[in-house]
């Protein structure tokens, strides 16, 4: 019998979108490090879709490890490794440096700022010299230092009034901290729900 895991409503709505764009983009024998994995369900859904991928799940909470496994280990998942405990503030990250993809959904705005360029930093350390080192990134944008919905300003709010560090934050600043790490956008495809799919190239 399958164990009861924690599940996201809004992670199940964007698994499907996220992957359609991960289908483009990302070789079909891509090595993928997720940053933040939070329940599992959006690694368990690409690596299903993806077989020839492999997966390295990660996530700051070492709480959401073994939910994590869990939910890989029910859906009899051979393409994903073991979760590791990650905080992208950490130097080193404590992962292996062959890595073709990071993949990182939903965290920017929910963490500090601090969380942008440690992100990118991190990146460039793991991803492999001689691989396409591609960044993928999802959730929601302000624009021109603008929010694109009032959905997105409300969210904002909401996140600031649960902790004034955290917030939607701007593609623009996004972007000088991927380039600081001498990685280009090579990509920004608009998804459902006013959230932004963006693929960095290093
Ligand atoms: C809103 S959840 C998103 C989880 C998952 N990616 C999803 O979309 O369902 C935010 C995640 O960011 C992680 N996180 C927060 N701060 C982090 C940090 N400094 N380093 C790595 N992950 C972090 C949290 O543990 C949490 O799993």
């Amino acid at each position: 019998m399958n164990t009861a895991l924690p599940c996201a409503a809004a992670s199940e709505r964007n698994k499907e979108p996220i992957l359609e764009q991960l289908r483009r983009f990302l070789p079909a024998d891509a090595d993928v490090l997720e940053i933040a994995s939070g329940t599992g369900q959006h690694v368990a859904h690409f690596a299903a879709a993806l077989p020839g991928t492999s997966w390295q799940p990660t996530d700051y909470e070492f709480d959401n490890l073994i939910p994590i496994a869990t939910r890989c280990d029910q859906s009899g998942l051979r393409n994903v490794h073991d979760p590791l405990q990650l905080d992208v503030h950490a130097t080193p990250w404590p992962v292996p440096d062959h890595f073709d993809a990071l993949v990182c959904i939903n965290m920017i705005h929910i963490a500090p700022w601090s969380a942008t360029p440690a992100l990118f930093a991190g990146a460039k350390q793991v991803l492999r010299e001689d691989g396409p080192k591609l960044i993928v990134l999802y959730g929601p944008y302000r624009e021109g230092g603008r929010h694109t919905s009032p959905s997105n300003e409300q969210f904002d709010a909401s996140l600031k009034s649960r902790n004034p560090n955290w917030g939607v934050r701007d593609l623009d600043e996004v972007g000088a901290e991927a380039a600081a790490q001498g990685f280009r956008r090579i990509a920004l495809e608009r998804l459902p729900a006013n959230n932004l799919l963006l693929v960095f190239a290093g």
